[in-house]
C-alpha cells in the first residue's frame, strides 16, 4: 500500500502484474481530482484510452462529458475516474477475472487515499466487481447501496446508452439522482468548482 498518490500512480504506471501489460501502450491509472468525494469506475481502457493514457476519451467519454457536465461536474476538477483494470485488454475484450484479480490492487489503493463517499459504477463489470457479484445493471441501475459508509450505485456504461439511446431517459434520470444523492452527503463538490488537490479543504 502507497500512502502517497504520486508514487502509486508512479508504481502502477510501470505495472507488469499480468499479461496486458505486453500489448498495451499506456497504462491508464485514472484522472480527475484526488481529493474528490466522488469517484467514477469503469471497466478498462478501449483504444483511445490505450493511445492517450486516460480514461473516457473515445465516443462513449464524450457522452459521459456531457452527462456529468449536465450536473455540474467536471473530470478536470470535482471527480476522479478511473476504471477496474488500468491496460486496454486486447479488442477490448472483457478483462478476466485473473486480470481483475491482479489489477484490482491499485483501485484499493487508489479509493483507500481518496475515500470518496460515493463510488458510480460504470456498466456490469464494475458493479458485479463493486457492488456485488451477482448484479443485474438493468433492473439494479441507480439503487443505492451502502458499504462501510460509503455510497456506491451503478449506471448504464456510456457505450451502452450510445449502442441503445432508448436508454438515454433512464441513464439521465440515474445522473439527475446521483446530483441529488451529492447535494445530500458531499460537502466539498458543489461549493467549488476548482477545489485544491492538496488536501487542505477536506
Ligand atoms: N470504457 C471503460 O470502461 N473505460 C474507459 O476508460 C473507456 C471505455
Amino acid at each position: 500500500m502507497y500512502s502517497n498518490w504520486e508514487e502509486l500512480t508512479a508504481a502502477c504506471k510501470d505495472c507488469q502484474r499480468c499479461e496486458l501489460c505486453k500489448t498495451r501502450h499506456n497504462v491508464v491509472s485514472g484522472v480527475g481530482n484526488p481529493d474528490s468525494e466522488v469517484m467514477f469506475i469503469g471497466e478498462g481502457p478501449g483504444e483511445n484510452e490505450d493511445l492517450q493514457g486516460e480514461p473516457f476519451v473515445g465516443k462513449a467519454g464524450i457522452l459521459l462529458d456531457k452527462m456529468l457536465c449536465a450536473i455540474d461536474l467536471d473530470r478536470s476538477s470535482n471527480i476522479y475516474i478511473t476504471n477496474i483494470v488500468k491496460c486496454r485488454p486486447p479488442r477490448n475484450r472483457d478483462p478476466k477475472p485473473e486480470e481483475q484479480e491482479l489489477c484490482i490492487g491499485w483501485l484499493r489503493n487508489q479509493t483507500a487515499l481518496i475515500r470518496p463517499k460515493i463510488i458510480v459504477c460504470l456498466g456490469r463489470i464494475a458493479a458485479c466487481r463493486i457492488i456485488k457479484p451477482d448484479f443485474k445493471i438493468t433492473r439494479e441501475h441507480g439503487m443505492w447501496f451502502e458499504k462501510n459508509g460509503v455510497y456506491m450505485t451503478a449506471m448504464f456504461h456510456p457505450a451502452a446508452v450510445l449502442r441503445d439511446p432508448r436508454r438515454k431517459p433512464e441513464a439521465f434520470a440515474d445522473f439527475l439522482a446521483l446530483r441529488a444523492k451529492i447535494n445530500e452527503i458531499c460537502e466539498y463538490t458543489y461549493k467549488s468548482t476548482a477545489f485544491s488537490s492538496t488536501g487542505e479543504m477536506k
